[in-house]
């Protein structure tokens, strides 16, 4: 962890917030990412001051140097987390500090400087706690939390940059995928990889994201919804979706997800249902699985549920694989009863009606 004194935040109020009629009406069908809060943080980064300059303020455009480094070498991280509001209006957080723990891993991979995790936090906090109304209250809804770092020193040689800013944005969101929780149709690219061996794959950095965009239009045209990269070495092992994990569970009791060797998310979610399918009585092993494997179980039958998981699409079936060889269907193509399970499980642990033995949510005071 990187250590810091905490240092104070300057509070500057929207001068003209939404309404709250306009508010209202607007949460009550957010979608995915294009409806956003009132406020933002910001912390500014350079070597003489360290962290400084923290401040919740109206959310607005940043001003950036055209020579801003993120704009030409793509010096940028980002995490994505929410915040559930519950029946009795608390308010809690998934798993946070694990957040701040890979966003750090991402700043060390791609030569920033780490936040301090009280920072991270109290970001958290004051910008929840301000726009606590834009918390929408329909059954799958949530406020989405994006906290992004990116370099801002005008320079254009080659080198870490000096200077960054972190960031903190809401975003009220229901349902990732429009289809809502139905099972999706996935792409497999077999022209383009994710990343490979040595790159930055694990980190959480736009310009993975930015390399998935082809291929995923690429799947789209082809009526899918996400695209599956495989391996960049033997263009063989399947590795995981645009911006989500993968799961296979068989029909003998066992599951598989693909192992974290640097080029694919450590999930946060991921690790999540790790542990609840072990504890559901499930050997899971984090072992390469082949696309030829993937489509042979599943002709056989044994492969009967897969899913994808992420903090967005949270547990979501997938119901056919597709791609230039062909497609071929998982189970019925509907969604399996321990997907819903687990999906349901965690909903609830994040929900608070369900019980979290794990001490995984962290309540707001
Ligand atoms: C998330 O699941 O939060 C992600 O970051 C995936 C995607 C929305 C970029």
């Amino acid at each position: 962890m990187a250590d810091a004194p905490m240092i104070d935040f300057a509070h500057l109020p929207h001068p003209a917030p939404v309404p709250s009629a306009t508010r209202d009406q607007a949460l009550a069908d957010p979608g995915f990412g294009s409806l956003f809060t009132d406020h933002m943080v910001t912390i500014a980064f350079d070597p003489e001051h360290g962290w400084h300059d923290a401040k919740l303020c109206p959310r607005a455009p940043i001003p950036l140097d055209p020579a801003a480094a993120v704009l030409h070498y793509a010096q940028e991280i980002f995490e994505g987390m929410k915040a559930y509001r519950w029946e009795d209006e608390t308010v809690a957080l998934f798993r946070p500090l694990e957040n701040a723990r890979r966003l750090n891993a991402s700043a060390r991979r791609m030569a920033m400087p780490e936040l301090p995790e009280e920072l991270f936090m109290e970001s958290l906090r004051l910008l929840i706690e301000t726009d606590r109304d834009w918390m929408p209250t329909a059954e799958g809804s949530s406020l989405y939390l994006r906290p992004f770092m990116f370099a801002t020193e005008a320079f254009l040689g080659v080198r870490p940059a000096r200077e960054y800013l972190y960031c903190l944005i809401a975003s009220p969101v229901g349902s990732y995928f429009k289809s809502g929780v139905k099972p999706v149709d996935v792409w497999v690219s077999r022209d383009h990889t994710r990343a490979a061996p040595g790159g930055t794959g694990a980190a959480k950095t736009g310009g993975n994201y930015a390399a998935s965009l082809n291929p995923l239009a690429v799947g789209v045209e082809n009526g899918c919804q996400q695209t599956v990269f495989l391996d960049a070495i033997e263009k063989k092992w399947v590795e995981e979706l645009s911006g989500m994990n993968l799961f296979f569970v068989f029909k003998d009791g066992s599951a598989i997800t693909p192992p974290l060797t640097g080029t694919i998310l450590p999930g946060i979610t991921r690790d999540s249902l790790i542990q609840m399918l072990r504890e559901e009585g499930l050997q899971v092993r984090e072992e390469p699985y082949s696309i030829d494997q993937w489509h042979a179980d599943a002709e056989k039958g044994d492969l009967v549920e897969n899913f994808a998981c992420g903090t967005a699409a949270v547990v979501t079936p997938i119901g056919s694989v597709n791609g230039p060889d062909g497609k071929f269907v998982i189970g019925d193509g509907g969604t399996g009863q321990l997907t819903q399970k687990l999906r349901d499980q965690l909903l609830g642990i994040q929900m608070g009606t369900a019980p979290d033995p794990h001490g995984w949510v962290v309540k707001l005071d």
